[in-house]
């Protein structure tokens, strides 16, 4: 279904509104003296223009950028046809494996969760193979026909244990089940486009490929071929999500810092580490559908700000720890923690203005004695009244939090959020002074298990 037949009681405008970024919140006029000063803010005016500057100067050299990831609302869709021809391929058949782990599959788990209602009918589900677990991998193959089931292996340094191993696993099964030549015309493969065991065998094999551009790092590629192959398959609108991400980048194009949302995350984010010693930073969807969007920002953040920053005094640690919570959920759970408990966190509130298939609460007669302010409410305003409470009462309790504010869940409005966060989080780390764009103790990790697995006998 396309976005325009899905949101028939929003208007065109309503889809493609910006996100709103409220920040009000991390202030001291809003939750005293765990918020941050204006003054605080306009002394720091410098470091954050130096930060823009920085991403600024890349913004010519596109996918042969340093900071390419935060270009691809304008540079992918050049490689739109061949990775739509590459989705129609796979949307011939029921089932996709869709192998992966880390920046290779959060993204498009992510999406698909969120535009489960853009899904188009008759198309593939995915299933994504990430974490090795030898029973969840029997329990999804007795369930699927090697005839009928695609498998689409993306790795961006192409040699990723978990992935490799998979597809060898899979390869084999596929063999078994249709034969080794037509297994052949069964595979697909996203790679780095010069390197790695991935690209050896599209080589040797001759098999499909797309390229990952060397430049994005695997956290920073779902609006790659990483993300947008598998997302083409079921039919989400990837040209409308690169539209957004490209609409965000061109938002984010000034040093103004009260009109540049990206910015603006960045500086209050990194403040609140360094200025009010707030390590923990905790993301609360009020939507069901951002789950794994949640779990897509915590790798983004933690894996690329979770560093030592070597540029002021001989080394301090950077970055704030990435904490998932889910409204209303997590008000029966965690809340009485985040109210009572200690002062060293910061919260990121996501509230969705417009909700589809929204339903009135039908409250019988006999009913309204108990629930009489439910009377001519509907879901939508309960999860509202959820959400507006418990953003109250934390900033009553003095905790500094914003609020993300999205006009509808769309591809448009996801693209845009993905660009801001991805965005923010470059911003944050060139703050600190470190590099956000590597990960080098987990490529130590990735390098320690291959010995042990030498070792063993
Ligand atoms: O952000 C990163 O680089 C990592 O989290 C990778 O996405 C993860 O390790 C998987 O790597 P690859 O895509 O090379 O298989």
């Amino acid at each position: 279904m396309a976005d325009t037949e899905l949101c028939r009681s929003c208007d065109r405008k309503t889809m493609t509104k910006p996100i709103e970024i409220l920040t009000g919140n991390f202030l001291v006029t809003a939750v005293g003296s765990e918020g941050i000063r204006p003054e605080e803010l306009n002394k720091f005016h410098p470091e954050l223009q130096a930060a823009h500057r920085h991403v600024r100067a890349d913004y010519n050299r596109g996918l042969a950028g340093e900071f390419a990831a935060l270009q691809l609302g304008r540079e992918m869709p050049a490689q739109l046809g061949e990775i739509r021809a590459m989705a129609d391929a796979l949307a011939t058949y029921s089932d996709v494996l869709v192998i992966g782990i880390g920046g290779s599959s959060l993204g498009a788990k992510a999406l698909q969760l969120a535009l489960m209602f853009h899904i188009r009918e008759n198309r593939p589900r995915l299933h994504f193979i990430e974490n090795i677990d030898t029973y969840q991998l029997e329990r999804v193959l007795s369930k699927l026909e090697p005839a009928h089931t695609a498998l689409v292996c993306i790795s961006k340094s192409g040699g990723t244990i978990e992935s490799a191993v998979h597809f060898m696993i899979l390869r084999d099964w596929l063999a078994r089940g249709v034969g080794a030549t037509q297994a052949r015309q069964q595979q697909w493969i996203v790679t780095d486009p010069g390197r790695g065991w991935l690209r050896d065998l599209v080589r040797r094999e001759r098999l499909p490929s797309l390229p990952v551009p060397p430049q994005v790092g695997g956290r920073y590629s779902v609006l790659t071929a990483v993300g947008l192959l598998p997302l083409a398959a079921i039919g989400v609108d990837i040209e409308s999500l690169l539209k957004g991400a490209a609409d965000n980048e061109a938002r984010c194009q000034t040093d103004d810092l009260a009109s540049n949302p990206a910015m603006e995350i960045a500086a209050y984010c990194y403040l609140m580490d360094r200025l009010r010693q707030k390590r923990i930073s905790v993301m609360m969807p009020y939507v069901n559908r951002l789950q794994l969007f949640v779990d897509w920002y915590c790798q983004l953040w933690a894996e690329s700000l979770g560093k030592w920053d070597r540029s002021i005094h001989n080394s301090v640690p950077a970055g704030t720890l990435p904490v998932r919570a889910m409204g209303a959920i997590d008000q029966h759970s965690q809340l009485q923690m985040y109210l009572e408990s200690r002062h060293d966190k910061f919260f990121t509130f996501i509230e969705l203005e417009h909700w589809e298939h929204d339903r009135p609460i039908p409250l019988a007669t006999a009913d309204q004695e108990f629930f009489p302010y439910l009377k001519n409410r509907s879901m939508a305003e309960v999860i509202h009244a959820e959400l507006q409470a418990t953003r109250s009462v934390i900033t009553e309790a003095g905790h500094p939090n914003m609020t993300i504010r999205l006009p509808a869940m769309n591809a448009h409005v996801l693209g845009q959020l993905i660009d801001l966060y991805q965005r923010a989080t470059i911003y944050t780390g060139l703050l600190y002074g470190i590099n956000p764009l590597d990960q080098p103790s987990v490529e130590k990790g990735k390098i320690l298990a291959i010995e042990y697995l030498r070792g063993m006998t």
